[in-house]
């Protein structure tokens, strides 16, 4: 059978997420399965991105966000938050270039008040130098939490209501989305987490409200295209009714 990642049989085939979203997890049990140190994990986890974004590119899927480093993640060794730190500044030293110029948009999301300054500008380099192309937008979640995301939004919101600036009684929904860090990116229609567990882990809880999950039982740095084919296959089979009716045809 052709994999679904041929484009020249995928549109036929499936109906493709305009966003897909990827909890990138397992590095670390991949390399203690291998007796690896665990920073082994995170760097051929780099690989698996590289082989994501491809595939997505490939595909024509519109938006790729993957959850590198939670708000959270900073509870562990600070030797593990330095390396992936260091991690990121070289995916991006090393790939900006061949990203800009496979017309890939890069967006970051995320708090950066706790990142250093180079870190920083690195990551508004990759993000100015990207910002007209049209092909993939590559939303990578770094520092990234949903709940810090919307303590902002409430906050700014708040600003504008103590200011004056706008009626509380015009909060709604699309107010709140607005201010979120995904205000211009829609909501990830499939979600895909590695290594076999089952929860969101602070990943886009707001956005996330009618996106498919799938849960693959193999490690990030296992992923690869024949991976992401599974998860769309499955995606394909869900039927999304957003609190709707099934589809069934007009009595
Ligand atoms: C995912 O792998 C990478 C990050 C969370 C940064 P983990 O490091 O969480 O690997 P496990 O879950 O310990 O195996
Ligand atoms: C989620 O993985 C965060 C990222 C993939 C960046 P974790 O490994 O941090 O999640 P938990 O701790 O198992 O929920
Ligand atoms: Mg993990």
């Amino acid at each position: 059978m052709t994999p679904v990642t041929d484009p020249r049989t995928l549109t036929s085939s499936i109906d493709l997420p305009r966003h897909v979203g990827i909890i990138m997890d397992g590095n670390g049990r991949w390399a203690s399965a291998r007796s690896l140190p665990r920073f082994e994990g995170h760097r051929r986890g780099v690989d698996a991105v590289r082989r994501a974004v491809r595939a997505a590119g490939d595909l024509g899927i519109g938006y790729l966000s993957l959850y590198a480093f939670s708000s959270e993640n900073w509870s562990r060794p600070p030797q593990e938050v330095d390396d992936l730190m260091g991690l990121l500044k070289r995916f991006i030293r090393i790939d900006l270039a061949d990203l800009h110029k496979r017309n890939v948009r890069v967006r970051i999301i995320g708090s950066r008040i706790d990142l250093a300054n180079d870190l920083n500008d690195l990551l508004n380099e990759a993000e100015v130098i990207t910002q007209d192309n049209t092909g993939l937008t590559l939303v990578i979640a770094f520092n990234y939490g949903a709940r810090q995301e919307i303590v902002d939004a409430v906050r700014k919101i708040a600003l504008q209501v103590a200011s004056g600036e706008i009626d509380p009684r015009v909060i709604d929904k699309h107010l709140i989305a607005q201010n979120l860090y995904t205000a211009d990116i829609p909501d990830p229609d499939l979600i895909i987490r590695t290594s076999g567990e089952q929860r969101l882990s602070n990943f886009m809880m707001w956005q996330a409200a009618y996106a498919e999950l799938v849960f693959l039982p193999l490690q990030w740095p296992e992923f690869d295209a024949a991976a992401f084919d599974e998860a769309l296959r499955q995606y394909g089979q869900r039927e999304r009714r957003f609190g709707g009716l099934a589809n069934v045809p007009n009595k």
